[in-house]
C-alpha cells in the first residue's frame, strides 16, 4: 500500500462534507425517507421517463413461483438469466447521499455515467445539481446529448483521431470538454480555427500515475496557454481522478488519498492564475475520495461514478455496506455437482466479468457472491470461485442443495460493477421483489 501520510483535519469551512452514511449506519432513518420521498415520485418516474422501456418482450417479471417439476421455486419469473437487476431504493438511497454530501460542501456534482451507461439513471443522478455528467467515451457522449444532457466532459485523454466526432457534437450544441494532457495534442487542437472553440481541460496527475501532468510539471503552463491563446480551444480549467484511493482500504487512508489528488488540483489551478490565465474548473473525483474526503475545498465539481451502484471492490475499500450494492446479476443454477463440492449457474464470464478488483480487499470475493434472490442476504459464504464464458462454478462451506435446486434462480453480487454492467443491455429495475422497468444502457464506443 502506498504512503500517503497523515490524514488532514477537519477543516471547519463550509466546504467540509457531511460523513457518508452507509447502510449499516442509516438503515431505519434512510428506509423511511427513501419510502416517503421517493416511493411514488420515482413510481411514476421510472415507468413515464421517455426511454424507459416498459415491458420489452414480455420479460417483465412480477411473478414469483416458477414451477419445475414437484419443486416450486421462488423467483424473477419471466427474466430470462442472466440478466442484471438494479434495486431502485438503493440506487436512489446512493444519488441521494453522495448529491447531499456535495450539497452540503457547496461543490457541483458532475456524475461520472461510465458504470451506469443510462440515460435514465443519469437523470436521477443529476435531479437536484446542474445536469453535468461525465462519461468515459464519446458514445457516452453522443448518447447522453441525444438523451438531453447538454454539458458532458469527456475524461478520457482525446486520441487525435476522434477530434472530428468531438468537434461534431460541439456542433450540434453540446459543451463538451475534452481533457489533453500533452503539449502536441492542446497544439494540434489549439491551431483549428474552424467552428466554435472546443473546451479543454488540462488532466493532472494527482498520485495515480496514469494519465495527467504533475502539478509541477513544467509542461503545465505552456500546454494551457496553447488552449487559452489558440482558435480553435478555450482554457476550461484542470482535472484530475485519484484513483490511487483504491490501493487503500482504510478510510484514513483514502481521505489522505484524497487530500492529495485535491492538493494537486487546487496547486495546478493556482499555477494557471498565477500565470494569468483563467481556471475556472477545478474537478476531482473518485468514489473512494468523494466518500471519504475531509474537505473539499478548492474544488468547483467532484465526478464519482461507481457509488450509483457500489460492488464488492467498493464494500473492500469501505466505502459502503452490502445492503448499499445496488446492481446484481439475475443467475439460475443449472447443475449440482456435489462430487466436485460445487454447483454452477449460467452466469459466468461474460456476465459477470473476470475483473477481481476486490481481491486483497474482500478475502473471499471471487466473481461474486451469491445472495438469496429475495431477500439479498448472503447466502453462506458461497461466491463463484471461478467463471467460464457462460458457467460460474460456485463454491462455499456448506451448499444448501435443497435451497438451490436446479432451476432455481440466484443474484450475484458483483466485484466490479462497472465490468459487470457492461456486460449487459439493459437493467431490470426492482422494487422490492418485483421488477418494475426495464432501462436500457449503451455499450461501445
Ligand atoms: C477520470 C475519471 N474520473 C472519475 C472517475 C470515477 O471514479 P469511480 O469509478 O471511483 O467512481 C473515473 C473512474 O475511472 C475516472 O477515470
Amino acid at each position: 500500500m502506498p504512503e500517503h501520510g497523515q490524514p488532514p483535519s477537519r477543516s471547519p469551512d463550509r466546504q467540509s462534507p457531511a460523513p457518508f452514511e452507509t447502510e449499516s449506519e442509516t438503515e431505519s432513518e434512510t428506509e423511511s425517507e427513501t419510502e416517503s420521498e421517493t416511493e411514488s415520485e420515482t413510481e411514476s418516474e421510472t415507468e413515464a421517463e421517455p426511454g424507459a422501456e416498459t415491458d420489452p418482450g414480455g420479460r417483465m417479471g412480477s411473478g414469483r413461483v416458477v414451477p419445475l417439476g414437484k419443486v416450486e421455486v421462488m423467483a424473477f419469473s419471466g427474466i430470462s438469466t442472466p440478466a442484471a437487476l438494479l434495486d431502485e431504493r438503493r440506487l436512489i438511497r446512493n444519488l441521494e447521499r453522495m448529491s447531499a454530501r456535495a450539497t452540503a460542501a457547496g461543490v457541483d456534482l458532475r456524475p461520472h455515467l461510465k458504470t451506469a451507461k443510462s440515460a435514465d439513471v443519469a437523470r436521477l443522478a443529476t435531479r437536484d445539481h446542474f445536469g453535468g455528467v461525465t462519461v468515459s467515451t464519446l458514445a457516452e457522449a453522443e448518447y447522453f446529448f441525444e438523451a438531453g444532457f447538454r454539458d458532458i466532459t469527456y475524461a478520457v485523454c482525446l486520441a487525435p483521431a476522434k477530434v472530428g466526432r468531438a468537434r461534431a457534437l460541439t456542433e450540434r450544441g453540446a459543451t463538451l470538454r475534452v481533457i489533453v494532457d500533452s503539449l502536441a495534442v492542446a497544439e494540434s487542437l489549439a491551431d483549428e480555427s474552424s467552428g466554435a472553440p472546443l473546451p479543454v481541460l488540462v488532466e493532472i496527475d494527482s498520485g495515480e500515475h496514469r494519465t495527467g501532468v504533475a502539478p509541477n510539471a513544467p509542461e503545465l503552463v505552456p500546454i494551457a496557454r496553447q488552449l487559452h491563446e489558440g482558435p480553435g480551444t478555450r482554457l476550461d480549467g484542470v482535472l484530475t481522478h485519484g484513483g490511487h484511493s483504491y490501493f487503500c482500504d482504510s478510510p484514513e487512508a483514502i481521505a489522505a488519498v484524497a487530500d492529495e489528488e485535491r492538493a494537486a488540483v487546487v496547486a495546478a489551478a493556482e499555477t494557471l492564475r498565477a500565470a494569468g490565465l483563467p481556471c475556472p474548473t477545478v474537478s476531482a473525483g473518485s468514489t473512494p475520495t468523494a466518500v471519504h474526503a475531509q474537505t473539499f475545498e478548492g474544488l468547483t465539481e467532484l465526478r464519482p461514478g461507481v457509488y450509483m451502484f457500489f460492488d464488492l471492490a467498493q464494500l473492500g475499500r469501505r466505502c459502503c455496506e452490502p445492503a448499499d450494492i445496488a446492481l446484481t446479476v439475475l443467475a439460475t443454477v443449472i447443475s449440482h455437482r456435489p462430487e466436485n463440492g460445487r454447483l454452477i449457474v449460467d452466469a459466468g464470464g461474460l456476465a459477470l466479468s473476470k475483473d477481481r478488483g476486490a481481491d486483497g480487499f474482500v478475502a473471499d470475493a471471487g466473481y461474486g457472491w451469491l445472495v438469496d434472490c429475495d431477500t439479498q442476504e448472503r447466502i453462506g459464504d458461497l461466491r463463484i470461485v471461478s467463471a467460464d464464458q457462460e458457467h460460474g462454478y460456485v463454491e462455499g462451506t456448506n451448499i444448501p442443495w435443497d435451497r438451490l435446486p436446479i432451476g432455481s434462480q440466484v443474484r450475484v453480487v458483483p466485484n466490479h460493477a462497472c465490468m459487470t454492467a457492461a456486460a449487459h443491455d439493459r437493467y431490470q429495475v426492482v422494487r422490492d421483489d418485483r421488477v418494475v422497468a426495464t432501462w436500457s444502457r449503451l455499450n461501445g464506443w
